[in-house]
């Protein structure tokens, strides 16, 4: 039956259902000015309860329907992820639902040397760490919490030690950490992990997002190539998110995710469950759909799936693309990332 659904379930558009992200927590020891912060998510901003978030054995169930209708791809995200209490349980039950080929999380590394071996023995494949630079003062500001970068990188380096593969995200905003850009690109090749640059978006409603905060990736590429030159790669699968390049002459990869300048929507095969259970069929959505009422009130999996499905059947966003032409940034009041799950 899940094989007949897979090719069957498509959204509005005929994009597929392939991947779910999931978020695990709102809450994050970070405050990143572009996410939450923190003159708007100080210490009086009412995060979650206990009793509002999912539980594992609620999210495990929900991921194996995911799974039955064809999902493949589950990442593990926040807040911070880490921030959740005994979260190698649910990397294990995730891990063990047969058609998951790929298991991630997105991490702000500052947990990380602590968790690494845990997640890895749990089942996690491999993770993608958030570092916007190498300075410290300049990090320790976009933290919003004067986190030093050494114990990201000790994090990065104890994830690669026990296995897991890893992945950099930088999010470049223009005359914060455009200066970073040459030397975490000489770092992360130099040390064998693949950096990504990542466009600054306008998701939510508090980081005061502008067009000329962003810096093109096509701007970064020519940075680099100048220096160190690249050639494109092809991409691994259908949707996605990064474009590949690599060092001439090597393996070496390097990535951009342009999800401003290049929109991606027309591939994007992902859904969202935020920490309270509700599904986001786009990084920009307003409005989820409640499952999580569904599930405590008894609904059966058959139920869940019908919801599931006619969510996904309805579907038809494409912030990124239609942002393309009108780039003030479109004018409505979307979730915050943290919420929703990045
Ligand atoms: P891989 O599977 O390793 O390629 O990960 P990923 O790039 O899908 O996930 P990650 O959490 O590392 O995402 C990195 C960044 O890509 C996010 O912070 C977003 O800025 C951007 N991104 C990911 N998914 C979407 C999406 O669906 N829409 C938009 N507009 N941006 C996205
Ligand atoms: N624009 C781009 N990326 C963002 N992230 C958080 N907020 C933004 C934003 N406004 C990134 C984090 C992390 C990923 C999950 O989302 O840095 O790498
Ligand atoms: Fe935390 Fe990530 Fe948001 Fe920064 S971007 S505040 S690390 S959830
Ligand atoms: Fe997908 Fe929405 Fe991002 Fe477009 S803007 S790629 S539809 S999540």
């Amino acid at each position: 039956m899940a094989g007949n659904e897979r090719t069957k379930l498509l959204d509005g558009l005929s994009r597929p259902l392939r991947d779910l992200r999931i978020s695990v927590t709102d809450r994050c020891n970070f405050r990143c000015r572009y996410c939450m912060p923190e003159e708007l998510f100080g210490p009086n901003f009412q995060f979650l309860d206990r009793d509002q978030l999912l539980s594992f054995e609620e999210i495990t169930r929900l991921a194996q329907i995911f799974v039955d209708l064809g999902v493949e791809k589950i990442r593990i995200t926040g807040g911070e992820p880490l921030l959740r209490r005994n979260l190698p349980e649910l990397i294990r039950s995730i891990a063990q639902i047969e058609g998951v080929r790929d298991l991630s999380l997105t991490t702000n590394g500052s947990l990380l040397a602590k968790h690494a071996e845990a997640l890895r023995d749990a089942g996690l494949q491999r993770i993608n760490v958030s570092l916007d630079s190498l300075d410290d003062e300049s990090f320790g500001k976009i933290n919003g919490r004067g986190f030093q970068v050494k114990h990201v990188l000790e994090g990065i380096e104890e994830a690669a030690h026990v296995g897991l593969q890893v992945k950099v995200n930088m999010v470049v905003q223009k005359g914060v950490n455009d200066q970073d850009i040459l030397p975490m690109a000489r770092y992360f090749r130099d040390k064998g992990h693949i950096l990504r640059f990542i466009e600054y978006l306008d998701v939510g409603n508090s980081n005061g997002w502008r067009l000329d905060h962003v810096v093109p990736s096509k701007t970064i590429v020519e940075l680099i190539h100048a220096e160190m030159p690249l050639e494109p790669l092809s991409p691994n699968y259908f949707g996605e998110v990064a474009a590949r390049y690599r060092y001439k002459g090597s393996n070496d990869e390097i990535g951009f995710i342009s999800s401003v300048t290049q929109a991606f929507c027309s591939t994007c095969t992902r859904a969202r469950l935020s920490a309270e259970g509700s599904l986001y069929t786009c990084l920009f959505s307003a409005n989820g759909t409640d499952l999580r009422t569904m599930l405590r009130q008894g609904a059966s999996d058959m139920e869940i799936k019908e919801a599931i499905v006619n969510v996904w059947n309805r579907r038809k966003d494409r912030y990124s693309e239609i942002r393309l032409s009108n780039t003030s940034g479109l004018h409505r009041t979307k979730l915050e990332m943290f919420q929703m799950g990045g």
